[in-house]
């Protein structure tokens, strides 16, 4: 399926980026994997840090021209300090994204990985534009205290990087149009990584009750062949697209909302 082509698979050291690394390379691409920690099952490897601009501007410079696919994997749990979750799941996702873009093959696709902790968007509109106006290079501890992030121990921090992360892939539905680039998200429900018992820890009793809904966990292999897909030619009209995996708990949400 990826036959000729090569992708930039951040997080690639691990869980959900590491499947998709091995993936990809089984279905005949080239992987150059990103992260802090050394990836194993990749063509090259970059260390980098995600959260760092130094780290993200060298990587741009060192990464190779005419990829044919960014997959934006790497993020950090709620349990992390939250101006830490916001510079890597949004801030330095969006800072690579922005660099990388001229290095780009015409008809590349972006994949960035969501959350069904993103699902809540459209109750958040306001507080995910505030985060959409700062940058890597702003004040995000100042950002995070005024909107009461540190203080809070219900995982808002992470909750909001990924709603605003769904809200801004939208965005750019049409802003590589000329050039055939496409973004899209991938939500997945609670996966079996390293990170869950982190969204566990933080989610507390929420976090039980999902899996008492769900039949199980996802895994990384759940998740990775619709990275995968996202990343094809097969997937060219998906435009500013939130593609959710997640055993159906989405579907539950709304089904409960709207009383199905
Ligand atoms: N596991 C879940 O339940 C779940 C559910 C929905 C979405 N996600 C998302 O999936 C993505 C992958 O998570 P995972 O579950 O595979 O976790 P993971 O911890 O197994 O993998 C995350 C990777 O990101 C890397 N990373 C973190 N901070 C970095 C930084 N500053 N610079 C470079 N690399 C950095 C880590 O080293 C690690 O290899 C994340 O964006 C996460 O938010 C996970």
């Amino acid at each position: 399926m990826h036959e000729g082509r090569t992708y930039i698979v951040t997080g690639a050291a691990s869980g959900i980026g590491a499947q998709t690394a091995k993936v990809l390379k089984a279905q005949g691409a080239r992987v150059i994997g990103v992260d802090r920690n050394e990836a194993a099952d990749v063509d090259q490897f970059f260390k980098a840090d995600l959260s760092d601009p130094a780290s993200i501007d060298g990587l741009i410079a060192a990464l190779p021209d005419g990829v044919n696919g960014l997959a934006n994997i790497a993020g950090v749990p709620p349990t992390a300090p939250a101006a830490v979750v916001m510079r890597v799941n949004l801030y330095g996702l969006q800072r690579l994204t922005y660099g990388l873009i001229p290095k780009l093959a015409d008809g590349a696709s972006i994949v960035n990985l969501g959350s069904l902790a993103g699902f809540g968007w459209p109750n958040s509109v306001a507080q995910s534009k505030a985060a959409l106006a700062l940058t890597l290079e702003d004040d995000v501890d100042g950002f995070c205290d005024a909107q009461g992030l540190n203080d809070d121990d219900t995982g808002r921090n992470y909750f909001l990087s990924k709603e605003a992360l769904i809200i801004w892939t939208m965005q750019n539905r049409w802003t590589w149009r000329d050039r055939a680039i496409t973004m899209n998200c991938v939500s997945p429900g609670p996966v079996d990584t390293p990170i869950l018992s982190d969204f566990v820890q933080t989610l507390g009793e929420r976090a039980e009750e999902d899996m008492k809904v769900m039949d199980r966990p996802g895994t990384p292999q759940d998740v990775a062949p619709v990275v995968s897909f996202a990343l094809s030619e097969h997937a060219k009209w998906f435009r500013g697209a939130n593609l959710t995996v997640d055993g159906g708990m989405s579907s539950h949400i709304l089904s409960n909302i709207h009383q199905f």
